[in-house]
């Protein structure tokens, strides 16, 4: 029996299978490459010494994608598989729509029909919209979104509950991630962004790779953080990626069910924190100018990580200094 990785190839799905057969779990990884390379399956077998079967498929390819599930016997499945920049999800809705929500679409109809219902869903704390406090329980529910990217996971969530609701021997566990970032311990895998990245940690790497000559800090006068800029919730890659393995062990001994958890660290740091860390251990200088506030960002926020504790036996155990590090010893490795 296996484990269907879809988006297995990109910068979470990488760590997650690592992790997955660091346990000798058998692997299916399902990808298209449209914001991955073939590369990286190399590079997880070089971490590992194990193997594993890719198909180069487009999850909107409901034929190939049955083939997948014809020629293995899946019996459950990682749902990394999605379009995630949210400024070019404003720019191109129906893209964004169409990729993740109907390639979760194709996905689910295939499972009902080999009777593998089985799913971790990668979802984001965005789903939240503005509660209104910075602290996000998972009991809040979802609120409102305010970009297309945001609103796919928010529809993928409500998609996963009626489906539950019509069938109730699906198990489900939908995850919301707070900010990855960092990379593997080797080096050889990490975050690759494609153009210009949007994220913070991209971004600050390539200041310091020099490959751009300043950091936007984007606001410096919010309410309610340490020194005005925007704080986060960051969490180490392969932390995040080990709730994965916890999440499927604990839909292993439930029968049915939709668990919603929370994946962040529960501590928030300022972007003046993160670039004064990252200079810091890597000894790399990372200028940056003061720029207006981008619109859509909310100060601050952060997980309530106590039902993961509670219910996973998942906390992160990697701080923000070794986020830092490996993250730029990615960049810096020799690969
Ligand atoms: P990523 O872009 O590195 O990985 C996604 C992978 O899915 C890529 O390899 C891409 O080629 C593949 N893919 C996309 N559409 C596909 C399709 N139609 N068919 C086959 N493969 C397809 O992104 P990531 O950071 O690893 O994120 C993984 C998941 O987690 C995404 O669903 C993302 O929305 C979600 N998420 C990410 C973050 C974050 O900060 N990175 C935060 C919250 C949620
Ligand atoms: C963003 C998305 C969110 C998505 C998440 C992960 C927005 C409004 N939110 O979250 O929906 O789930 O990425 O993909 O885009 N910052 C700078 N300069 C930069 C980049 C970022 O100062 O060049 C600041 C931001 O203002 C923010 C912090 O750094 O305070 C983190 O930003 P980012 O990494 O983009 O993550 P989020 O905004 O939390």
């Amino acid at each position: 029996m296996s484990i269907l990785v879809t988006g297995g190839a990109g910068y979470i799905g990488s760590h997650t299978v690592v992790e997955l057969l660091n346990r000798d779990e058998n692997i299916v990884i399902v990808d298209n490459f449209v914001n991955s390379k073939p590369e990286v399956l190399e590079k997880i077998k070089k971490i590992t010494g194990k193997d594993f079967k890719f198909y180069e498929v487009d999850i909107l390819d409901e034929k190939k994608l049955n083939n997948v599930f014809e020629e293995n016997d899946i019996e459950s499945v990682i749902h990394f598989a999605g379009l995630k920049a949210v400024g070019e999800s404003v720019e191109k809705p129906i893209e964004y729509y169409y990729n993740n929500v109907t390639g979760t679409l194709v996905l689910l109809k295939l499972m009902r029909k080999y009777n593998c219902k089985k799913i971790v869903f990668s979802s984001s704390a965005t789903v939240y919209g503005d509660p209104g406090t910075p602290k996000y329980i998972e009991e809040f529910g979802r609120g409102k979104t305010t970009n297309p990217y945001g609103s796919t996971k928010s529809i993928i969530e409500q998609i996963l509950e009626d489906l539950y609701a019509s069938d109730n021997s699906w198990n489900i566990a939908i995850l919301r991630y707070f900010n990855p970032i960092g990379a593997h311990k080797s080096g050889l895998i990490g975050e690759e962004p494609q153009g210009i990245p949007n994220n913070l940690m991209p971004f600050i790497m390539k200041v310091a790779n020099k490959e751009l000559d300043h950091l936007n800090v984007f606001g410096n006068d919010y309410e309610g953080t340490k020194d005005g800029t925007g704080a986060r919730d960051y969490l180490h890659v392969v932390d995040l990626a080990i709730g994965h393995i916890k999440a499927l062990e604990k839909l292993n001994r439930e029968k049915s069910g939709v668990f919603i958890y929370n994946l962040g660290t529960g501590t928030a740091y300022t972007v003046l924190e993160i670039i004064e860390t990252f200079k810091r251990v890597n000894n790399v200088d990372v200028p940056y100018k003061i720029a207006p506030r981008r619109s859509g960002d909310l100060a601050i926020y952060y997980a309530d990580p106590t039902k993961a504790k509670k219910e996973l036996g998942w906390v992160c155990e990697r701080g923000i200094e070794e986020m830092c590090r490996d993250s730029w010893n990615f960049i810096k490795s020799d690969k």
